[in-house]
């Protein structure tokens, strides 16, 4: 009998097929050799002990695995696999659509018009601003940062990165027009921006995270929002996911998507399918696939 995988969410048909094509497709994770998790399952003591020591592998859809306990994963020898390189694109691509939205005001201009407010057209009515020669600030230069980045070039900006050095993250947050977020959620980025970052950017920058909701101070992004220590921020990740908080919703300098930078067909589809490859790698042909984190 093949052996037995557990899925803790909805999987696009594609990827549901080729793992029912290769695996036994178990209700409970109790006994099982692979979970394949959704990035909201916390992968956890309790879920490891439950699944018990028979398990070789867990495939997180998702680049990020915040969600994972990796020390009681290697621990247990557990294979911790991700989705790296398939979502870059796509990421990126809302990392710059939330830019413009909140550049633009894109999103302020259609809740106007939903409220139905009078306006007519004049010359400086809802003035935004450009892209083009504003310098773009990426935090965590990985693959995503760096995709984020070219597109940000295209459009006119001058990219710089910050990597882990303090130096360098207090250099980029004093000289960004846009500070973005593109690092891991890891105990070290907890709260990397908190109010004493905000404080040092500039009163014009605007914050956009499509990475990990915790690596921002969300109330101290509140307070710097409302006193116009920073201009704006755009959202794709929060706190406390799916929370969002009603202060933050309140803000007409804020604009809001629901975790949704991965989330095209194809790109999940893609993601899934890398899911499946790793579990086939671990547990059909006693590899070590190319995208472990573990
Ligand atoms: C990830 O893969 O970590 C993304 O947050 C998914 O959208």
């Amino acid at each position: 009998m093949p052996p037995t995988v557990h899925v803790t969410g909805d999987l696009p048909a594609r990827v549901h097929d080729a793992l029912a094509e290769s695996f036994t497709l178990a209700d409970g994770v109790e006994g099982v050799a692979g979970i394949l998790s959704v990035l909201t399952t916390p992968v956890d003591v309790e879920l490891l002990d439950r699944a018990g020591h028979q398990l070789r592998i867990v495939a997180n859809y998702g680049v990020g695995v915040d969600n994972v306990d990796l020390e009681a994963a290697r621990a247990r020898n557990v294979v911790i696999a991700n989705t790296p390189d398939v979502l870059t694109d796509a990421v990126a691509e809302l990392t710059i659509a939330l830019t413009l939205a909140l550049l633009r005001r894109v999103a302020e201009g259609d809740r106007f018009l939903r409220r139905q407010s009078r306006w007519s057209f004049s010359l400086d009515f809802m003035l935004g601003r450009s892209l083009r020669g504003k310098t773009f600030g990426v935090v965590g230069p990985g693959r995503i940062g760096r995709a984020a980045a070219s597109l940000a070039e295209a459009l006119g900006a001058r990219a710089i990165f910050a990597g882990r050095s303090a130096v360098e993250l207090d250099a980029l947050l004093q000289t960004s027009d846009v500070v973005s977020l593109h690092c891991p959620l890891t105990p070290e980025t907890r709260h990397l921006i908190d109010a004493a970052a905000l404080a040092r950017m500039r009163p014009t920058s605007v914050l956009v995270n499509t990475a990990r909701g915790s690596i921002v101070d969300e109330p101290a992004l509140v307070a710097a929002l409302r006193d116009g220590t920073i201009a704006g921020a755009a959202l794709d990740v929060y706190e406390q996911e799916p929370e969002v908080s009603a202060r933050l919703l309140e803000l007409e300098n804020v604009v809001l998507t629901p975790h949704v930078a991965s989330a095209t067909p194809e790109t999940r589809e893609a993601m899934g399918m890398l899911a499946v490859d790793a579990l086939r790698a671990v547990l059909l042909e006693g590899r070590v696939p190319p995208n472990t984190v573990l």
